[in-house]
C-alpha cells in the first residue's frame, strides 16, 4: 500500500530531488505522509544521514535536503500508528546510520520491540517499521550489514518489502516477501533504482527486474547483486534476468490532462482495442480447458469483483456455468476445489492480499490458476499457470477505469473463444473501440458536466440494472462513491420491490442502466415503479424512453453496451469529484494496491 523509491549514483547529484519526483509518481500507493533519507555529499566519511518527513500529500512538496547521490523515500498509507511526522518513514536506528522504509505489516513487531527495549533501544514512532532499523542495528554488531538485513527480514512475520540505506557502507539493501519491489538499471549513466512500482523510475529506464519472494538485492555504487535469502547468514547469489518493458515514460505522465483519472478514462478508446491483439494463445488454451470440463470460478476484489460478476454473465450467455466470489469471502468455499477447478483471479495490481491468499489456497488444492492482470511482474502473475496480461499500461489514478475495461474485454473475448466465435468477438471489440472514439467527445462531456452540476449537492443516489447491467450498476456506483464521496447505492432491478423502494422519495436521483435487449421492457417497468414514488429517473441506455426524466444516450452495442454505460459512471464520478472538491486521483482513505488483509 505504501510507495517505495530509492536511487544509487543519482546522476544529477541531487538524489533527494530525484526521489521526491519519483515518489510523486507513486503517491497513488499511499498519501498520508512522505519522507526521504539521503546520505549527503559524495563519499564524505563521517557525515550523517539527513531525513525530512511530512504529513500530507506530496503533490506540491519541495525538499531542502542537501545534495548527494544516494537516497531512499516513501509515501505512507498508515497501518500501525497514526498519521504523524514521527510515524512517517524513513525510520532510523539509535545510531542514525541505518534508515529503513517499508511496505507491509510486521505481524510480530510487538514481541521484537519488547526484546529491543530490553536491550536499551529507543523508539520514536508507534510504527511496526521502526523495529526493523533497530533489529538490523542490533544484529550488525556481530555480523555484516547484509547478513543483518537478511536475518532481520527472515525474522519478520507477514507480507513485507523493505529498503535499507546504510551510511557507513553507502549501500542500499532491499528484500521482499509478499510485497512488491522492482529494481531498475540505467546502464548508460550507471544509475540504479528501486521502487514498489515501475512508474517511479520509468523516466530513467525501462530495464527492470521484479524481485521474487525471498529475493534480496545489495546495491552499492559499483554494482547490483541479487541474492536468494534462504535462512539466517546464508544467501545465495543469483543472476539477474533483466527485462525490457514496453512502457514509455509518457505512460506515467498526465499528458496535458488535469488528472490521471480523466486521462485514463479517455485512454480506453485505445486500451480496450489492444486486447484484441494479445493473449490469443492463452485464451485458446483456457477455452480448451473449459471444453475438457474444467469448472471456472472468478475471484477479485472491488472493481475486479464486478468484472468477475460481468464475466459470469458473459460465460452464461455462451452456455458455460461459472461461480464468482469476492476473494475475501472465498475461503469457506475453497473446500470444493479439485484438480478440475480453474480459478480465474482478476486484479489490476496483481498484489491484492485477499486475492493472493485465495489463489494460494486454490493452487494448493490443485486448481489451475488463471490471472487476468494489468500490472507487470506481479505476485499474481508468478502464481498463475496461465496469464492474460491485459496491457492497459500503468494505471496511476487510484480509481480503476482502463484496467477494468481491458479485463472485461479480455473475459468477453474468452467467452467468445469458448463458443467458437473468437473472430466475431474481436470484431465486436473493435467496433466498441471505434464507437468510443466517436462517442467520447465534447458533447458527451458537456452533458455529463451538466448532470454533475445538478447532482452535486445530493446526498443519496440509487442505481438499478438487470442481468449484465447489474454488475454495470455496481461498478458505476463504486466510481461515484470513490471519486466524489457521494452515497451511491446500486441494486439489481428485481430487488426493488423487496425492500429498497422505501428509500425512494420525491426527487431522489435514480439511475437506470439498460441495454437494447429482450429485458428492456422489464427494466423500464422498474423505472416506472421508481418514478411512481417520485424518483427522478436518469436513463443510461442506447434508447430514449418516456420513463426517463433525463437520458444519457449510449451507443447500442448489444452485450457490450455495459462498457459504455459504465464509462458514463466513470466520467460522472470524475466531474462530480472535481465539483465536490475531492482529489479524483487520490480519493481519501484509499490506496491503489491493497497489499494487506
Ligand atoms: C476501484 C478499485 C478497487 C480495486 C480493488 C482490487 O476503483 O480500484 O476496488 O479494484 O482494490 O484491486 P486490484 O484490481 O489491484 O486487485
Amino acid at each position: 500500500m505504501c510507495g517505495i523509491f530509492a536511487v544509487v549514483n543519482d546522476m544529477s547529484g541531487d538524489a533527494s530531488q530525484t526521489v521526491l519526483t519519483g515518489l510523486k509518481k507513486l503517491e497513488y500507493r499511499g498519501y498520508d505522509s512522505w519522507g526521504i533519507a539521503i546520505k549527503p555529499g559524495k563519499s564524505t566519511p563521517g557525515v550523517s544521514l539527513q531525513i525530512e518527513k511530512h504529513v500530507g500529500k506530496i503533490g506540491a512538496a519541495t525538499t531542502n535536503l542537501p545534495k548527494g547521490d544516494i537516497a531512499i523515500g516513501h509515501t505512507r498509507w498508515a497501518t500501525h500508528g497514526g498519521v504523524t511526522d514521527d510515524n512517517a518513514h524513513p525510520h532510523l536506528d539509535c545510531s542514525g546510520k541505518i534508515a529503513v522504509i517499508h511496505n507491509g505489516i510486521v505481524e510480530n513487531y510487538l514481541d521484537i520491540k519488547e526484546e529491543l527495549i530490553q536491550k536499551n533501544h529507543k523508539f520514536i514512532s508507534e510504527t511496526d517499521t521502526e523495529i526493523i532499523a533497530h533489529l538490523i542495528e542490533e544484529k550488525s554488531k556481530t555480523i555484516s550489514l547484509a547478513d543483518a538485513v537478511f536475518e532481520t527480514f527472515n525474522q519478520l512475520v507477514g507480507s513485507n518489502a523493505i529498503v535499507v540505506l546504510d551510511l557507513t557502507t553507502e549501500t542500499i539493501i532491499a528484500c521482499r516477501d509478499g510485497s512488491p519491489l522492482v529494481v531498475g538499471i540505467d546502464e548508460k549513466n550507471n544509475q540504479f533504482f528501486l521502487g514498489s512500482d515501475v512508474p517511479a523510475f520509468l523516466k530513467f529506464t525501462n530495464k527492470v527486474h521484479f524481485l521474487e519472494d525471498g529475493e534480496g538485492v545489495i546495491v552499492s555504487k559499483k554494482e547490483i547483486k541479487l541474492v536468494m535469502m534462504r535462512s539466517s547468514h546464508i544467501y545465495l547469489p543469483k543472476k539477474i534476468r533483466w527485462q525490457i518493458l514496453d512502457w514509455k515514460h509518457e505512460d506515467a505522465e498526465k499528458d496535458g490532462y488535469p488528472h490521471f483519472l480523466l486521462k485514463e478514462i479517455m485512454e480506453q478508446k485505445n486500451t480496450i482495442a489492444k486486447t484484441i491483439s494479445i493473449n490469443e494463445k492463452e485464451i485458446k488454451e483456457i477455452s480448451n480447458l473449459i471444453g475438457k470440463g474444467y469448472k471456472t470460478t472468478f475471484i477479485g476484489c472491488g472493481t475486479a469483483s464486478y468484472c468477475a460478476l460481468a464475466g459470469k454473465y458473459f460465460f452464461a450467455n455462451v452456455g458455460v456455468e461459472s461461480q464468482i466470489y469476492g476473494a475475501y469471502e472465498y475461503l469457506p468455499f475453497s473446500k470444493f476445489v479439485n484438480e478440475k477447478s480453474m480459478v480465474v483471479a482478476i486484479s489490476q495490481s496483481g498484489e491484492t492480499a485477499d486475492t493472493l491468499i485465495a489463489v494460494k489456497v486454490a493452487k494448493k488444492k490443485g486448481a489451475k490458476i488463471v490471472a487476468i492482470v494489468n500490472s507487470r511482474g506481479s505476485t499474481l502473475e508468478r502464481l498463475a499457470d496461465i496469464v492474460l496480461s491485459v496491457g492497459a499500461g500503468p494505471e496511476i489514478a487510484v480509481v480503476s477505469t482502463k484496467a477494468f475495461t481491458a479485463q472485461l474485454s479480455t473475459i468477453y473475448l474468452l467467452s467468445k473463444a469458448i463458443s467458437n466465435e473468437y473472430e466475431k468477438g474481436k470484431n465486436e471489440i473493435k467496433n466498441l473501440s471505434d464507437s468510443l472514439t466517436n462517442w467520447m467527445n465534447g458533447k458527451l462531456t458537456d452533458q455529463i458536466i451538466t448532470l454533475a452540476k445538478e447532482l452535486m449537492n445530493e446526498e443519496h443516489i440509487y442505481l438499478i440494472g438487470k442481468h449484465l447491467n447489474y454488475p454495470a450498476a455496481l461498478e458505476f456506483a463504486l466510481k461515484l462513491k470513490e471519486s466524489s464521496y457521494l452515497h451511491a447505492e446500486p441494486f439489481a432491478a428485481g430487488e426493488l420491490k423487496h425492500g429498497v423502494i422505501t428509500l425512494i422519495q420525491k426527487g431522489t436521483p435514480c439511475f437506470v442502466l439498460a441495454s437494447n435487449d429482450d429485458i428492456k421492457g422489464e427494466i423500464l417497468s422498474s423505472a416506472a415503479e421508481l418514478s411512481a414514488r417520485g424518483g427522478k429517473i436518469i436513463g443510461v441506455a442506447p434508447f430514449e424512453s418516456q420513463e426517463f426524466d433525463l437520458n444519457i444516450k449510449t451507443p447500442d452495442l448489444g452485450e457490450l453496451t455495459i462498457f459504455v454505460n459504465i464509462i458514463v459512471g466513470q466520467l460522472l464520478g470524475y466531474y462530480l469529484g472535481v465539483g465536490r472538491g475531492a482529489d479524483p486521483d487520490k480519493p481519501r482513505n484509499l490506496a491503489k494496491s491493497v497489499t494487506v488483509k
